[in-house]
C-alpha cells in the first residue's frame, strides 16, 4: 500500500528509447507530482566534461568541476547547466556518445544519487509525490518507491523513436546509426560496476514495443490508482 496515498513516489528505470521521458513527464502532470529526469542530469555533467576537455581517469580535476557546477531543471524540459540553457545541446550526439562512459564514474553517480535522494526527500515533505525516471531510480536512488515501473521494447522500435525524435529535431542520422549508438550504451549501461541499469525484484515490467505512449500512460495510472482505492 503507498505510504502517502495521493501522492506516490514512482521509480521508472528502463533502457534508451524505452519510453520514460515522455511517458513519466505526462503521468506527473495528470498526477500532479513531480517529475526528475535523471537522465538529463548526467547529460549536462557530460557536457560539462566536454567542454572543459576533462580527463576522465583524474578524479581530483573531476571533483573540482563538479563542485564548480550548478545545474537546475525545470518542469518544462529545460536544462540550465551553469546558468546556460542547454536543453537542446544535452540530446546531440556528441553527449549521447559520452554519457555512458561519465555514468560509470562513481564520484559523479555519487554526487548526482546525493541530489536526487534530496529532491525525493523534499516532494516526500511537501506530501507532493514524485515520478522519477532513469537507470537505477528503484535499484538505488529510490529502493522505497511505492511503485516501481521497468519500460522496455525491442531494439528496433526504441531505434525508430530515437530516429523521430531527432528528426523533429532536425537531425537526420541514418536509423543504423542510432541502433549502434542505442546498442553501444545498453551495453554500458548494463554492464557497469556501480548501479548498472537492472530489473528489480518488485519490478512492473512494460514492454512498451506496439504500445502507444498513451497507452504506457494509462496503464501506469490504472496501476497506481488501483492501488489508492
Ligand atoms: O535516459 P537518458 O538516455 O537521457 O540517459 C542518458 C545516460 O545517462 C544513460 O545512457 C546512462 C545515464 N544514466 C544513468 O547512468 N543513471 C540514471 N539514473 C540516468 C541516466
Amino acid at each position: 500500500m503507498p505510504q502517502n496515498p495521493g501522492h506516490p513516489t514512482i521509480a521508472i528505470d528502463g533502457p534508451a528509447g524505452s519510453g520514460k521521458s515522455t511517458v513519466a513527464r505526462e503521468v506527473s502532470m495528470r498526477l500532479n507530482i513531480k517529475y526528475l529526469d535523471t537522465g538529463a542530469m548526467y547529460r549536462a555533467v557530460t557536457l560539462k566534461l566536454i567542454r572543459k576537455k576533462a580527463d576522465l581517469t583524474n578524479l581530483k580535476v573531476l571533483e573540482e568541476i563538479l563542485d564548480q557546477t550548478t545545474i537546475q531543471l525545470g518542469e518544462d524540459k529545460q536544462v540550465i547547466l551553469d546558468g546556460e540553457d542547454v536543453t537542446a545541446e544535452i540530446r546531440f550526439p556528441h553527449v549521447n556518445e559520452m554519457v555512458s562512459p561519465v555514468s560509470c564514474i562513481s564520484l559523479i553517480r555519487r554526487r548526482l544519487v546525493a541530489i536526487q535522494q534530496a529532491v525525493a526527500r523534499e516532494s516526500t515533505r511537501e506530501s507532493r509525490g514524485i515520478i522519477m525516471e532513469g537507470r537505477d531510480i528503484a535499484s538505488r536512488v529510490m529502493p522505497d518507491a511505492d511503485f516501481k515501473f521497468y519500460l522496455d521494447a525491442s531494439v528496433e522500435e526504441r531505434a525508430r523513436r530515437r530516429s523521430k525524435e531527432q528528426r523533429e529535431k532536425g537531425l537526420n542520422l541514418p536509423e543504423d546509426s542510432v541502433t549502434a549508438e542505442i546498442l553501444k550504451r545498453d551495453s554500458i549501461d548494463s554492464q557497469r560496476d556501480d548501479s548498472p541499469l537492472t530489473i528489480v525484484a518488485d519490478a512492473i515490467v512494460i514492454d512498451t514495443t506496439g504500445m502507444t505512449f498513451a497507452a504506457v500512460v494509462t496503464k501506469i495510472i490504472e496501476t497506481v490508482n488501483m492501488d489508492f482505492h
